[in-house]
C-alpha cells in the first residue's frame, strides 16, 4: 500500500522518482524516431481515372448519393484516396494504407461493375448491413474525418437507395 510522504514529496512504496537525464534521452530518441520515419517511402493510392465500372455510374447514382459515398466510403473502397494533411504524416500514412488495401480487397467501388452477378448481390447485402449497423465508415476513421460519420437520415436514404437496387438485381 503506498504511503504518501509529506517531506519528500514522494510515495513512498513506488518508484516514481523519475530520472530526468533519462526522460530527457527518451524524449529526444522518440522525436528522432518519428523525423526518421517520415522518410521511409508510402504508396500513396490515388488515381485520376473515372472507370466506367464505378459503383455509381452502374446504378445512376444520384448527385446525394454520390457525395456521400465519396465521402464515407471511396477513401478505402476505391483507388482514389482524398489525403488530408495529417494522414500524410507518418505514422498516419501507414494506418491510411493498411484500411485502404484491406478496404479494397474486400470492396472496390471504381471496378464493382467487373464483379460477377452473384458477388454484386452478396457485396451490396453486405454494404448495407456494414451502414445500418454503424460497422462502416470505420470508427477511428469516422473520428478524424468527422464529415464521414453518417447521420440517421443519411443512412435512411441510402439504405432505401441500395435496397432498391438490390431488389432489382436479377
Ligand atoms: C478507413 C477506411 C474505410 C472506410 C472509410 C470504409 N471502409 Fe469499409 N472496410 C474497410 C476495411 C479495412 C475493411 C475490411 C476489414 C473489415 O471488414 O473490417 C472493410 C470492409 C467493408 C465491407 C465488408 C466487405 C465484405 O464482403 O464483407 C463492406 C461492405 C464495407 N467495408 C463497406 C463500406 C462502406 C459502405 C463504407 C462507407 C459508408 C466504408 N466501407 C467505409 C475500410 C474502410
Amino acid at each position: 500500500m503506498p504511503v504518501f510522504d509529506k517531506n519528500s514529496g514522494n510515495l513512498t512504496g513506488l518508484i516514481i522518482k523519475v530520472d530526468m537525464k533519462i526522460l530527457k534521452k527518451i524524449v529526444i530518441l522518440l522525436i528522432i524516431v518519428l523525423i526518421g520515419i517520415q522518410f521511409v517511402p508510402t504508396t500513396y493510392n490515388t488515381s485520376n481515372e473515372v472507370l466506367e465500372t464505378d459503383f455509381t455510374k452502374i446504378y445512376n447514382a444520384p448527385q446525394n448519393i454520390k457525395n456521400l459515398l465519396k465521402t464515407s466510403c471511396y477513401d478505402c473502397h476505391s483507388n482514389n484516396t482524398n489525403y488530408p494533411w495529417y494522414s500524410k504524416i507518418q505514422p498516419g500514412a501507414w494506418f491510411m494504407e493498411n484500411h485502404i488495401n484491406e478496404g479494397k480487397e474486400e470492396l472496390n467501388f471504381n471496378t464493382f461493375g467487373e464483379y460477377s452477378g452473384r458477388r454484386k448481390k452478396s457485396k451490396l447485402k453486405s454494404i448495407i448491413s456494414q451502414i445500418r449497423d454503424d460497422e462502416m465508415p470505420i470508427a477511428s476513421y469516422a473520428l478524424v474525418h468527422r464529415d464521414a460519420k453518417l447521420s440517421e437520415e443519411d443512412k435512411a436514404m441510402i439504405t432505401k437507395w441500395l435496397n432498391n437496387i438490390r431488389e432489382n438485381l436479377k
